[in-house]
């Protein structure tokens, strides 16, 4: 969603900030732009529609540079405004103050009308907007920036994570946080805050996490923090272990495909130091998982997106496997509907970013139904919103994921959902150690089956060309392969904007089967599991009715090739929890090239943002 990078260093802060919304951008965007304060303690502001590219563009083709020592910038993600320059951030108020906000202020309104009666003039359609006015006001009767922050915070109803800088305290930001994400970067020539490590890499590695309500006054070699209730707080320093290269594109074209050639060794990351030769740690989930996954009688996941996806396929093994209930249910509908939330549930949270607001909502509302539920969050994100509310936390060790498009974060919560099957499994004595050692083994092998698969890039590279002109495609598939076809079908709609709907195969008769014809290409998977047979039905099913088809299948499941059905084998002898994982491969790769063929951003799809952490 928005980004939000600053600092206040010894040398030009604008090349910096311009790094830093570079590297944010990945996070949605529609419009950007930077605040410095000049010499002479004037705001120096540029903003642009588009990519930060134009923002760059636009600061070259100046005739006045803006340089400065302290500045704030923003990628934005338009909720209450359409996409424009007036409407990007930073905002200002009466030459003051300056601010740039990720969230949403839900009262803007009534603050609005109150403060066009104080006499305060609106440029924005913004809720950003009062925020600048309100410090503006309170700055009035406060001796510091941070007390009248600390005041104006107070009237704010919904969410934010803000940046703030004033003409009248040239030498410091404020930065505060509820409901978005904000970290503090502390660097050798100066400090700095940003919304997501990622946009501060090349200058420190060195990050505090900002609690809810904290609010932190950086100066250029001193940060104080003062928590939710006004005392002065300590907050430890992490050391970040991404690199700063791991945030590029090295020799691939987009991160995409970066990150699905990556799956490889982020799942030999994902399992390092959780297994043994023949079974999963007993401390892979923390030193407390132990007594929480004995006692519990069920699960409730909870996920957006794809990582939705991923709950959906743990169901099946977990049902399957283990025979303990599990639920499945995107997080901005539990929310809102009164869940029933039994005594020993264990609340899993998916999530790669770990900020999705509707799922840190759903887990809000969890605790709040049942305060003796236990939460588990398998996140990719060490230090986020969710993995801080959670009781035990996993993280995936996917690396960072940059295109919007999930692939590797969705493989490694897959891999973490099978360790976490094994785990509770065993110690409820629903597994045993034949089983587990089947599961640890077969999930070791991995790495190298999905190198192999890998390198059918360019035979699913002539197959995408089919897609050209297509504007719908079916996705089939049975059991778990239903939930690789659902997230097959979002990788098609989401970076190449053809409609895309996955159906369980069996269910294909009950209405879909009416959109049949020789202009729905259906895309189907077929696994060599005990649903076989009855897949291969659904297929002739569709055949009679013109389809063109695609079938990846198990090399060992023989689908027999009809007339415009094209049988692509991908690899013999899947196992139950390799298959969607090996599955999801050739789907990633076919999205993505007829992403290419169509000319669109595929690392930033339109309307698409990687975290989504507004409602
Ligand atoms: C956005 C992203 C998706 C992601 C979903 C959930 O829609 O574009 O790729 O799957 O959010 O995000 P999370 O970080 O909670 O997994």
């Amino acid at each position: 969603m928005c980004g939000i990078v600053g600092g206040v260093t010894s040398k030009n802060i604008t090349p910096l900030l311009l790094e830093g919304l570079n590297r944010l951008e990945y996070r949605g965007y529609d419009s950007s732009g930077l605040i410095v304060l000049s010499n002479k303690n004037t705001f120096n502001r540029a903003r642009s529609v588009g990519k930060v590219a134009n923002l760059e563009k636009k600061l070259k083709s100046r005739s006045k540079k803006i340089n400065g020592n302290i500045g704030i910038a923003h990628t934005r993600w338009a909720t209450h405004g359409e996409p424009s320059s007036l409407n990007a951030h930073p905002h200002i108020s009466k030459n003051s103050v300056s601010v740039v906000h990720n969230g949403i202020i839900e009262n803007y309104i009534e603050l609005k009308n109150n403060q066009i009666k104080q006499g305060y003039k609106f440029e924005s359609e913004t809720d950003t907007e009062v925020i600048a006015h309100a410090i503006d006001f309170e700055m009035k009767s406060c001796e510091t920036l941070i007390a009248s922050v600390q005041k104006a915070v107070m009237s704010f109803e919904g969410s934010y994570g803000l940046g703030i800088i004033s003409s009248n305290f040239p030498d410091r930001i404020i930065a505060t946080r509820k409901g978005s994400p904000l970290l503090i970067g502390i660097g050798e020539n100066g400090n700095y805050i940003a919304s997501d490590q990622i946009a501060l890499l090349s200058e420190t590695k060195k990050f505090i996490f900002l609690e809810e309500g904290d609010i932190a006054e950086i100066e250029i070699n001193k940060v104080t923090i003062i928590d939710i209730d006004g005392n002065l707080a300590k907050r430890p320093i992490v050391i970040s272990k991404i690199k700063a290269d791991q945030s590029d594109k090295g020799n691939y074209s987009h991160f995409m495909q970066k990150e699905i050639f990556e799956q490889p060794q982020a799942i030999r990351d994902t399992l390092e130091s959780r297994i043994t030769n023949d079974s999963v740690i007993s401390s892979a989930f923390g030193y407390e998982a132990e007594g929480i996954f004995k006692s519990i009688k069920q699960l409730q996941i909870v996920a957006c997106g794809s990582s939705f996806n991923a709950g959906l396929v743990a169901k099946y093994w977990i049902e399957d496997i283990a025979k303990i209930q599990c639920s499945v249910e995107i997080a901005s509908e539990y929310r809102y509907r009164n869940p029933i939330l039994q005594n020993n549930t264990l609340f899993v949270t998916l999530s790669q970013s770990g900020e999705t607001a509707d799922t840190l909502e759903a887990l809000k509302v969890a605790k709040k139904i049942n305060s003796k539920v236990k939460s588990l969050c398998i996140s990719n994100s060490a230090e986020s919103s969710l993995t801080r509310l959670s009781d035990l936390t996993f993280l995936t060790h996917a690396g960072p994921e940059i295109g919007v498009a999930s692939t590797k974060a969705f493989t490694t919560q897959l891999v973490s959902l099978a360790l976490l099957l094994c785990s509770i499994g065993k110690l409820q004595k629903k597994i045993d150690i034949k089983q587990e050692k089947e599961i640890v083994i077969g999930l070791k092998k991995l790495p190298g089956l999905l190198n192999e698969t890998l390198l059918q890039e360019s035979l699913i590279k002539k197959l995408a060309s089919r897609f050209k002109d297509n504007t719908s495609t079916l996705f089939l598939g049975r059991g778990t392969m239903h939930a690789i076809a659902m997230e097959g079908a979002l990788k098609l709609k989401e970076i190449s904007y053809i409609h895309a709907e996955a159906y369980p195969a069996g269910e294909l008769k009950h209405g879909p089967i009416a959109l049949i014809d020789k202009n729905m290409p259906v895309i189907a998977i077929a696994p060599n599991d005990e649903l076989l047979e009855k897949l291969k039905s659904n297929l002739h099913e569709v055949k009679s009715r013109g389809s063109q088809m695609i079938v990846f299948e198990d090399e060992d499941s023989k689908v027999q090739p009809m007339e415009s059905m094209l049988v692509v084998p991908i690899i013999s002898n899947l196992g139950r929890i390799s298959a969607p994982i090996i599955f999801t491969i050739p789907l990633q790769l076919l999205s993505y090239h007829v992403a290419l063929i169509r000319g669109t951003d595929v690392d930033k799809p339109r309307n698409l943002a990687k975290s989504v952490t507004v409602e």
